[in-house]
């Protein structure tokens, strides 16, 4: 059986207090849908949109924390602290903290296992740039990441791997649906490898440009289970339109 899909906002380094009104509007508007939905806002908003959000199948999700459980790092934040504010989920190793923090699949792994400890469900993130795409390298790279950035301890523990291409993310290209399904079957085949018939059950995401007009189609590709969505989940209307279509 498929895993059941996913679909997890990413705000980035976007919203504000009157940010809530959005979130709830997700809420409201999701009616009857297959799969689970997560939003995940910058920290400093998981409180808010926790209390917003009880109640309602909305989950909230971080987008990064520390690999460490406590301790002197001053401006950084930890999984518990997450949980603890009403997060359920965590995005980790996400194209913008490997490339813009150095962060290496050593430090994502350390990070996943960290989430585990503090009982957030991990999204990890992998993805090539143009540069290795153009080289050919892109089943590698993407491969590679995976094995690197999974840490044996997510054994029997819930967690998706979302497969965003550095070069689809906020430009409003998206791969065509044969190279996405290329790469969603070889990180399935890597899962397999990893985890045994566990690995099945793992959704792989789709992200990169995924908007409501191309929704439908990424969504229903082979071994997409679901999306990891950020411009277009900074607005409900947007946002919804794209779970709808699953
Ligand atoms: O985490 C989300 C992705 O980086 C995709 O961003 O939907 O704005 O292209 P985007």
């Amino acid at each position: 059986t498929a895993p059941q899909p996913l679909i997890a906002g990413n705000w980035k380094m976007n919203g504000l207090s009157a940010s809530v009104a959005e979130a709830k509007a997700v809420a409201a508007g999701l009616g009857q849908t297959p799969a689970r939905v997560a939003i995940c806002p910058p920290s400093i908003l998981i409180h808010r949109l926790a209390d917003a959000l009880k109640g309602t199948p909305v989950l909230v999700g971080g987008q990064d924390h520390h690999w460490d459980d406590a301790g002197a790092f001053t401006g950084d934040i930890s999984a518990e602290m997450l949980a603890d504010a009403g997060a359920k989920l965590a995005i980790l190793g996400h194209s913008e903290r490997r490339a813009g923090y150095r962060e290496t699949d050593e430090v994502v792994a350390q990070k996943v296992s960290a989430a585990l400890r503090a009982g957030l469900e991990p999204i990890v993130c992998v993805g090539e740039t143009l540069e290795q795409r153009q080289a050919g390298d892109t089943l590698a790279v993407v491969t590679g990441q995976t094995r690197g950035s999974l840490p044996a301890d997510l054994r029997g523990k819930a967690f998706a791997v979302a497969y965003e291409p550095v070069w689809a993310i906020g430009t409003g290209l998206t791969p065509t649906l044969e190279q996405i399904e290329e790469v969603h079957k070889a990180i399935r085949a890597t899962l397999v490898e990893q985890f045994a018939e566990e690995g099945r059950k793992v959704p792989i995401l789709y992200g990169g440009s995924v908007k409501p007009g191309n929704a439908a189609e990424i969504l229903h590709a082979a071994e997409v289970g679901g999306a990891l969505v950020g411009g277009a989940s900074l607005k409900a209307e947007d946002f919804l339109g794209i779970i709808r279509a699953l």
